[in-house]
């Protein structure tokens, strides 16, 4: 049985039980979520053919240190960069590199800074140049799945309505949903309970509450949904080596839907993409 606890009496650590947040939460919230959404906003212009992923991560390390921030990714549980920058065929958790972009490409720009002691976690698909049709279809449904999913959350209703309204939409385009990540609560915690499933059906998972905070973060892709992990022990790619897409926000649960905490400020949710 899932329980719920205020999250100002609760232990700082992941106990299974769900946190509710109230308005200082909230708060804090929004400034850590509109810091990685500016971060997100800075990369549109900054990537392009020629530029290396380790070159974008210097900067997601830079601009927080600038506001006050730091990425949670850098030593957590071993991983040592500010950004997780996953290409193509990589369904997430790719490493920056010394590697150029190549004019053609997409990637996931997945960002967490921790600010005051909150995470704000999102990611963007970004084109490198001109993509293919195919890709940019991709990345529309991809996006759609996430702002559909979204729409799916306010109390009363269950995780998995969520869950069921990205599946529903992503597998009616013929693509598929990847089962072996998902979105999480967080807040004071980077990643805490509940875990968000990305597919099932509405009748499924813990009920939603006002004050609850998680991610939803669907990876969708061209081909078949199964995944492998390369043996850095990180980088997640399609088993299919078809293309893959993610889109990432944070969110918290309100009393009449919920209130999307990484929205970009300038506009620029779907980088490249018609809005
Ligand atoms: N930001 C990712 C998420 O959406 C987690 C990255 S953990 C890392 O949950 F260690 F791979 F960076
Ligand atoms: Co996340
Ligand atoms: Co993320």
């Amino acid at each position: 049985m899932v329980t719920y606890i205020d999250a100002n009496s609760a232990p700082m650590k992941n106990t299974g039980q769900i946190r509710l947040y109230g308005p200082e939460g909230f708060e804090g919230m929004r400034k850590a979520s509109q810091l990685t959404a500016r971060c997100l906003d800075e990369l549109v212009s900054r990537v392009k053919p020629g530029v290396t992923t380790n070159e974008l991560d210097a900067f997601v390390f830079e601009f927080g240190q600038d506001h006050g921030a730091l990425p949670a990714t850098l030593n957590y549980r071993g991983y040592t960069k500010s950004c997780c920058t996953s290409i193509n065929h990589v369904v997430c958790h790719g490493i920056p590199n010394d590697k150029p972009l190549r004019e053609g490409e997409v990637v996931n720009i997945d960002v967490t800074y921790v600010l005051d002691g909150w995470h704000g976690d999102s990611s963007r698909m970004y084109p490198v140049g001109e993509i293919k049709r195919a890709a940019e279809r991709l990345l529309d449904i991809t996006h759609r799945s996430l702002m559909l999913g979204i729409e799916a959350v306010k109390p009363g209703a269950r995780t998995g309505a969520i869950g069921e309204a990205i599946q529903t939409y992503a597998e009616s385009e013929r693509c598929s949903v990847v089962r072996d990540f998902c979105g999480h609560g967080l807040g004071q915690l980077f990643h805490d309970a509940p875990n968000i499933l990305h597919y099932g059906r509405a009748g499924e998972g813990p009920e939603m509450r006002p004050g609850m905070i998680f991610t939803i973060e669907p990876m969708i892709n061209l081909g078949r949904p199964h995944v492998k992990v390369l043996s850095d022990g990180w980088t997640a790619v399609t088993r299919d080596r078809s293309l893959s897409a993610q889109y990432e926000h944070t969110i918290g649960v309100t009393e009449t839907g919920c209130e999307i905490f990484t929205l970009s400020p300038a506009g620029l949710d779907r980088p490249g993409l018609p809005a």
